[in-house]
């Protein structure tokens, strides 16, 4: 059965010191629930931060990767690279890379096979913006985001993939979906994935919600069936909220 993950992507938000500190006050925390925890921190801390959560229950990841193996790529990082300093799952497609990088579907696509080809778990985002909700075309943006950089892939793939639902109006706004609109979403979501690959890996795969998710709405996001977790942003800057929020399910 799918896994609840609850996963803390802390974008670009603390330097070494600040990310020592906020571990140290993860590590003061108990999880009480069966959710896999990670969190996300910047480049420069990938390694302290593994070292620093190594034998815990927290995983670390990475908000992002190149698709290349090596070579010419001014400021990028391989997944090669990520491995090298303990990284095993990267963050990919997130709506602020695709807005402010200009990360296409194809880009995407490409980041995904070279994520997979190292062995790592991508969590993979995506979401609608305000004018596509508005105008009822949520579904079809978000089924093109997820066949056009997804659907290449064979079913055994699956296995290392984690879908993020994100969408862009209720990121870092304080808006969130309501519990119906994201467990409509991700029913939409696994039912894509079934169309394509079969109820059984469709079933097999977790959906997160991510989107101001706080500790006083995460409970009732992740009661819905089809929502498995959390990728969280503001929230995952304070270990209290952040544990509250793991602590949710
Ligand atoms: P907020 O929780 O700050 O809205 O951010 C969500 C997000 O983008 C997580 O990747």
């Amino acid at each position: 059965m799918r896994k609840n993950i609850v996963a803390g992507n802390w974008k670009m938000n603390n330097d070494l010191a600040q990310t020592e500190t906020l571990i140290t006050a993860l590590k003061g925390q108990t999880i009480s629930s069966d959710a896999e925890v990670m969190v996300a921190p910047p480049f420069t801390n990938l390694w302290a931060a593994y070292n620093a959560l190594k034998g815990s229950d927290i995983e670390v990841a990475a908000q992002n990767m190149h698709f290349a193996e090596n070579g010419a790529y001014t400021g990028e990082v391989s997944a090669s690279m990520l491995k090298s300093v303990g990284i095993t799952t990267v963050i990919l497609g997130h709506s602020e890379r695709r807005a402010y990088f200009n990360e296409t579907d194809e880009i995407l696509a490409k980041k995904v096979d070279a994520a997979l080809a190292k062995d790592m778990r991508v969590i993979f985002c995506f979401g609608e913006e305000l004018a596509d909700r508005k105008s009822d075309n949520h579904e079809t943006v978000v089924g093109d985001q997820i066949k056009n950089a997804l659907f290449h892939l064979d079913a055994a793939a699956f296995k290392n993939i984690v879908l993020a639902y994100e969408p862009v109006w209720a990121i870092g706004t304080g808006e969130t979906a309501s519990p119906e609109q994201a467990q409509d979403m991700h029913a939409f979501i696994r039912k894509t994935l079934a169309d394509k690959y079969g109820a059984e890996v469709a079933d097999s795969v977790s959906i997160l919600y991510g989107g101001s998710v706080k500790p006083n709405n995460a409970k009732e996001i992740f009661s819905k069936p089809d929502v498995d977790g959390g990728l969280i942003g503001g929230a995952a800057l304070n270990a209290e909220d952040f544990f509250a929020i793991v602590n949710a399910f």
